[in-house]
Formats: structure tokens, C-alpha cells, sequence
């Protein structure tokens, strides 16, 4: 009896054993123990062979090893077809799948979205215009008339077939076209991309984003003009950060200045991104000159307002400690993974 007991043992440790990694192994485990011509029916067969006196005992052995066989070739039937099954024979099925690379976003889109997004939160509405646009929109309307020396500020690219479009060189051009459109009052915010015919450096390039802000209603003052543009400071950069404006000139704005806060990096010590003055430059502003609300039908003597304008790339920069402009537009995802998407 012992020696049938090793014996069946020996053969369930087998069976364990037996590799049962696709449907065709287990059939051939089916085969090999369950099969007509298999392992059980030949050890049951021997069963004529026990003496009368130990056959109930050896039957029970063999009962109980037969259903240790059928139960383990159940479960090794149904882990093979559950998961593991194979399509036409090629596709595993239980493999991880192909991992779809998931992008970010541009680092001047959240930057731009961070500045707009403060002034949608005032009331301004976000509006686009042409990036080819024509010289009235771009400069005439501007109150910038041809041969106007401040044109050359500017330096301008122009549609060789066409030299009456060219590239807009500021976001100003939607100022325009919004007050074209004759419904007041206005109280708008335009992102977008602007052209230059500059030398491609690590400071400056050929293409790059701007941010135009216009408020235009009655009674509007160089007052509501600073409170706003406190409010985005606040925002932008912290409730600690200094303010100043500078006189300045633009050719669409009078009085016109420029803003500038203090140096976010060295808290207004003296560091190498505020060139040791304590103060970086922001943007320009004034009050919208009479002769450009007069240009887009609107009476200057009744209504009267506010225009700032202000690049992405250089806030951006500082804010992501990013030193050339460059990578901006390189499309390099090894740059370009690195942002958050959290603004
Ligand atoms: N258009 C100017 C530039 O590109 C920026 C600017 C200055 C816009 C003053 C304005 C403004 O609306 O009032 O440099």
C-alpha cells in the first residue's frame, strides 16, 4: 500500500509540473492522464492486481487521486482560455498594451492662458485677429501715418507679393478691428503671435506672442488704467511685488508709459535678470490717442480709454528659468515634456 501511496505521489508531483501555458498544453496533459489511453485508466486497470483484503483501502487512494487530477486539469483549462486566449494564434491578449504618449502643453500657451485668464476674471473678453494683416489695421489706424520715423521701431515683413499685407508686428492691429466693429463699450484681451524682422538669437527671434489688453467706455482715466494693471501684478507675481510707470511714447497712446515691477527673482536687490536695477520691464500702456478712436468712428470727446501690450516669451522665460528663446519654437519633446499643465 505504502508503495502505491509514493507512487501516486510521485506522479502528482508530475502532473504539477507539467507546463500548462496555452490551450495546446493542456490538451496534451489531457492526453497524457486523462486519455483513454492515459495514466488514470492504466493505474485504475491495476486495481484487479490489489489483494481482495486491501482494495477498499487502495480504491479510496486511487478515488482521491483521480479527482486531484480532474481538478487540476479544470482549472488549468479555464486560466488558459480566461485572459491568455489567443487570437488566430498571434496576439497575446494578456500582454500590457502599446503606451500612448500623452503631451503637455506649450509653455507660451500656459503662460498665455495664465495672463489672459486674470483679465477674463475682470471682464475682459478674449478676442484674435489676422497675423497677415494689412498696413491700415497694423500701423495707419495706429495713428503711425507712412513715414512715420517711429515705423522704424518696428522692422516690418512684408508679402513680397503683395507689399500692402504684412506680418503683424504687434497685437494692436485687434485693438482696431475691435473698435471697428462699432459695439461699446469694449473691454477686451488679445493673444497672439507677432513678427519682426530681428536677427534670431538667444534673446531675440523673428516670431514671437504678445498679450494686448483695451478698455474703451466713457469716463475711462489713467486711474482705471493703473487699478487694473495692479490687480494683474497682484496676480501674476505676489501681493509683495513693487510697481512703477515710467513716461514713454507710443505713437497709438497719449500720455503712454511702461511697467515695471519689481525683480521677482532677487526680490529687488540687484540680480542678473534686472541687470542690477531692481526692476524688470513688463509692458507698455497708456491712454488710446483721440486720433485712433476718431480712425475706428468712435467720438473722442465722449469716450475715452485705456491699451496695454505686453510680450509672453520674456515672462515665460523667467518663470520657467528658460535661457534662450529658441527652444520656444525648436519642438523639442524633451523640452517641451517638461511643463506642467496645472495653469
Ligand atoms: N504695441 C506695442 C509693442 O508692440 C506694445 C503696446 C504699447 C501696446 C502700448 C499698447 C500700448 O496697447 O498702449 O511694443
Amino acid at each position: 500500500m505504502q508503495e502505491l501511496l509514493n507512487k501516486l505521489e510521485a506522479y502528482k508531483k508530475e502532473m504539477a509540473e507539467f507546463p500548462a501555458a496555452d490551450e495546446k498544453q493542456v490538451e496534451e496533459f489531457r492526453i497524457k492522464y486523462l486519455g483513454t489511453k492515459g495514466l488514470l485508466k492504466s493505474i485504475m486497470g491495476e486495481m484487479k492486481n490489489v489483494p481482495v483484503e486491501q482494495k477498499k483501502e487502495a480504491g479510496q487512494l486511487l478515488n482521491e487521486f483521480k479527482q486531484f487530477t480532474e481538478e487540476l486539469y479544470e482549472k488549468r483549462k479555464t486560466s488558459s482560455s480566461n485572459g491568455e486566449e489567443k487570437i488566430a494564434g498571434e496576439t497575446d491578449l494578456s500582454l500590457p498594451g502599446e503606451e500612448l504618449p500623452i503631451g503637455s502643453r506649450h509653455p507660451i500657451t500656459l503662460m498665455r492662458n495664465r495672463i489672459v485668464s486674470i483679465f477674463q476674471r475682470l471682464g475682459f473678453a478674449v478676442a484674435e485677429g489676422p497675423e497677415i494683416e494689412d498696413d491700415w489695421h497694423n500701423f495707419g489706424a495706429l495713428n503711425l501715418p507712412e513715414h512715420h520715423p517711429a515705423r522704424d521701431m518696428q522692422d516690418t515683413f512684408y508679402v513680397q507679393q503683395n507689399p500692402s499685407f504684412l506680418l503683424r508686428t504687434h497685437t494692436s492691429n485687434v485693438q482696431i478691428r475691435e473698435m471697428e466693429k462699432g459695439v461699446l463699450p469694449i473691454r477686451g484681451i488679445y493673444p497672439g503671435r507677432v513678427y519682426r524682422n530681428e536677427t534670431v538669437s538667444a534673446r531675440s527671434h523673428c516670431f514671437f506672442h504678445q498679450v494686448e489688453g483695451l478698455y474703451i467706455d466713457e469716463n475711462v482715466s489713467f486711474a482705471d488704467l493703473k487699478q487694473t494693471l495692479y490687480f494683474f501684478v497682484k496676480e501674476m507675481y505676489g501681493k509683495d511685488v513693487k510697481v512703477r510707470f515710467r513716461p514713454s511714447y507710443f505713437p497709438f497712446t497719449e500720455p503712454s508709459a511702461e511697467m515695471d515691477v519689481s525683480c521677482f527673482i532677487c526680490g529687488g536687490e540687484g540680480c542678473n535678470v534686472c541687470k542690477k536695477t531692481g526692476w524688470v520691464e513688463i509692458l507698455g500702456c497708456g491712454m488710446v490717442h483721440p486720433n485712433v478712436l476718431s480712425n475706428c468712428n468712435i467720438d473722442p470727446n465722449k469716450y475715452t480709454g485705456f491699451a496695454f501690450g505686453m510680450g509672453i516669451e520674456r515672462p515665460a522665460m523667467l518663470k520657467y528659468g528658460i535661457n534662450d528663446i529658441r527652444l520656444f519654437s525648436e519642438n523639442d519633446v524633451r523640452f517641451l515634456k517638461q511643463f506642467s499643465s496645472s495653469i
